[in-house]
Formats: C-alpha cells, structure tokens, sequence
C-alpha cells in the first residue's frame, strides 16, 4: 500500500538527471542574428548587451544562447520580445524642432496635401511634435497624413495611447502644452485632434511591406542609423528614398546619424538646415 506514495516522489537521482542547468557562453551567434535581422548592431556595448540577453533568457526559460538562437529560427514571439527588449527608444516631443519648424514653413507656402513618414517614430514624440507644428503653422487637418513606424512592437502600442510624462515635454511650449495635451495627474495625454493626424505601425524598414506604405513628401528617420553599421546606413537609406515621391521630396535625418552622404543622397543646406534629396 506504501508503494503509491513512494512513486509519486521520483528518487533523487532522477530529479537532479532533469534540473537543467544554464550556460550561457558566446552570444555572438544570436547578436549576428540579431543585426541581420533588425540592423542594429552592438560592438560597443557587447557587455551589457549580454547581461541584458542572460536576463531575457531567463525571464523565458531558456538555458543557453543556443536554446535562444533556436527558438529565434521558428518562433516569432521571442524574436518579437528580443527586439522590444533590445532596441534603444529614448526620444522626446520637439527634438531637433529646427528641422520641423524648416519644413513647416515650406509646406505653408502651397495648398496640397502633405503626406509624411516618420521612421522611426518610437513612442510617438516626434511624428505628434510635427502634427502639433504643423497645425500652428496654419496647416489644415485635412492636408496633413502622418505614417509613423517602429521595429518595436511595445513603443508603437505607447505611441498609440499618446499618454506620456513631464520628462517628454522638456521641451515642448507651454501654450503648445495646454493646447493639445490633456493633463490629469502628471500625466499628458495628446488631443485626438492631434492623434487622428497620425497612423502607427510595426515594421522593420528591411521589411519589404515597407514598400506598402505609399509615397511620401517628407521622410524624416532621426537616430535610428546611430546604430547600424555604415553598409547597413547605405543600405536603409536607399530603402527609406525609394519611398520619396520625387526629386523634391525632403528627407531628414538625425546630427549623428551618418557621417559621410551615402551614395542616393543629395546633400542640401538652406537657412543653415540641412536636409537630402535623392539623386
Ligand atoms: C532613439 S529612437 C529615435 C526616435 C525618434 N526618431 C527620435 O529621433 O527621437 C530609435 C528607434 O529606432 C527603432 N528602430 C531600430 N531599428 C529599426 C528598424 N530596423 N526598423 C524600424 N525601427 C527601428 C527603435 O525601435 C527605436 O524606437
């Protein structure tokens, strides 16, 4: 009759021959991986990239870099979750707003619609900051579509609530502020006057369904090429300018995104803004 308990409780051995174990030796396989896929590269933060892929394995499971590099072939939901853990999403209404208030001001000069891709428009900052401009530079609504998108899946669902706090808007004007923001404890939600001027998505600009999204007359990508290799900054910038709807459509990037023009572009200076064109 004893023996029923005694098989409910494995012997010893057993239980310790199924305790896995964890060792966690090179990430480079996942890293390289990673950088295929996304772009983004870590050669000089390797070390707390590593600290940050030991924790995620451990958040799911996973008890080596070559259990996470597997489930990354097949399983979309990891590779989802790395990328949201992975990427760095700092940002803030009216960052660089020289080159909003620049653009604001063509686009005052003529009567058409105006359409604009913000890639990469991380928690929403920057394509609400050129919604929000371009409505106090007397641009109607109706002239104005906004495409905002993001490799990262959580940033993009933020984007999409607008609710953010004081530290977004350090540099925001506090007319702007309580003419489009909705404060209610330290919390400022973006008007919907302002949101519905904008459409978020997730996508990875080396995805293909990037070329879905129609053409555009203004492309602004701000501190996103920071963290690609400089074949890799070749390469998103002719994806981004098969986007631009004509030789005059403005593109704009971030001070330390590239160093040298890459070979699509045209480099343009005007009232001491300096914008591209494709060749
Ligand atoms: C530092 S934020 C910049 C946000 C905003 N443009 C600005 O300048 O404030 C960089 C963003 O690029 C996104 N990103 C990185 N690689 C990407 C890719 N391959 N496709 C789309 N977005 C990407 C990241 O998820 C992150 O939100």
């Amino acid at each position: 009759m004893f023996g029923w308990f005694k098989s409910k409780k494995p012997p010893e051995s057993t239980e310790k021959a199924t305790q896995k174990v964890e060792s966690f030796l090179d990430p480079s396989a996942v890293l390289e991986k990673f950088t295929a896929i996304t772009g983004i590269h870590f050669k000089k933060k390797e070390s707390i990239t590593t600290s940050k892929l030991i924790h995620f394995c451990r958040n799911h499971h996973l008890y080596s870099f070559d259990e996470l590099y597997s489930r990354l072939q097949s399983d979309s939901a990891i590779l989802e979750a790395l990328i949201n853990v992975l990427t760095v999403n700092e940002t803030y209404f009216f960052r660089e707003s020289r080159q909003i208030y620049f653009f604001v001001e063509k686009v005052s000069r003529n009567k058409e619609k105006v359409r604009i891709l913000c890639a990469p428009g991380s928690t929403g900052e920057e394509p609400y900051s050129i919604a929000m401009a371009l409505l106090e530079g007397g641009i109607p609504a109706q002239r104005i579509e906004i495409i905002s998108l993001d490799i990262n899946s959580d940033v993009v669902a933020l984007a999409r609530e607008g609710r953010y706090n004081a530290r977004s808007l350090h540099k925001t004007a506090s007319s702007v502020q309580e003419k489009y923001f909705i404060k209610e404890d330290k919390i400022f939600t973006i008007s919907d006057d302002v949101k519905r001027l904008v459409s978020f998505y997730t996508l990875n600009i080396f995805d293909d369904h990037l070329f879905e999204m129609g053409k555009f007359d203004i492309i602004f990508s701000r501190n996103m090429l920071i963290y690609f290799d400089e074949s890799t900054v070749i390469r998103a910038v002719e994806r981004l300018g098969r986007l631009a709807r004509s030789k005059d459509t403005y593109l704009f990037f971030g001070h330390a995104d590239f160093v040298k023009t890459p070979p699509t572009l045209l480099e343009r200076y005007e009232e001491g803004i300096k914008f591209y064109t494709i060749r």
